[in-house]
């Protein structure tokens, strides 16, 4: 079981579509992940050519048993604007890790809230996840923030976990779990 590749899941929410990335969207890989701020609270750098995005590209869309990452899409427009996925997915113990990111033109919106929601609902309903983590830099406010409003919980503070770009990083971890996302459910109903 645990080696089967992830179904991509199309995911649509009141505002975005949340699906595979497509060749149709190279540029904006290029251009999302080319650019300082996407990549400035974790350790990959920015890339810098378009065989840079390509890699990026066939890892996102590559099916495997441990992680899938879409793009997040406006519904109004078509227009991509983020990507989010679950990662570190681990059937045997029913848990997984999210990751996201967002063109910065965008922020202040709540889309991020509105995709992280779409995949827990995912996560729990479909993948029968039972805890779903989320981390984040001490210092990256707005990511953080966004995992609060997501509905997680904070466990606690990883110290200097990671060193990238010439420092040590503390990284604070969330989790939700099943039970908490059902609770969260019913009473926003
Ligand atoms: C992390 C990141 C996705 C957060 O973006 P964001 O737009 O703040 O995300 P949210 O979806 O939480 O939006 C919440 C904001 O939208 C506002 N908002 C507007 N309309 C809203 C609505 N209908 N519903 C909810 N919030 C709304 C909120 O007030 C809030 O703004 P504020 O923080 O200024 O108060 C973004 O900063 C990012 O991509 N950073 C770079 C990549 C990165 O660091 N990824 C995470 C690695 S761990």
């Amino acid at each position: 079981m645990e080696n089967k590749p992830i179904q991509t899941p199309e995911i649509i929410t009141e505002r975005l579509n949340l699906r595979q990335l497509t060749e149709d969207d190279m540029n904006f890989i290029l251009e999302f992940f080319t650019r300082e701020e996407t990549n400035r609270y974790v350790a990959d750098d920015a890339i810098k050519s378009m065989e840079e995005a390509r890699e990026l590209f066939e890892a996102f869309i590559r099916p495997k048993p441990y992680l899938f990452r879409l793009g997040l899409f406006l519904k109004d427009t078509g227009q991509p604007i983020g990507t989010i996925g679950l990662y570190g997915v681990k059937m045997e113990d029913f848990r997984a890790v999210m990751g996201f990111d967002l063109l910065k033109e965008f922020w202040g919106n709540g889309y991020m809230i509105e995709a992280g929601q779409a995949i827990l609902n995912y996560g729990f309903q479909e993948l029968k996840l039972n805890r779903i983590q989320a981390s984040a830099d001490a210092d990256n406010v707005r990511s953080l923030v966004t995992i609060e409003r997501m509905g997680f919980k904070k466990e606690g503070v990883m110290r200097q976990k990671d060193f990238y770009k010439g420092a040590f990083h503390d990284d604070v971890v969330y989790s939700i779990l099943k039970e908490e996302w059902m609770a969260n459910r019913i009473s926003s109903t």
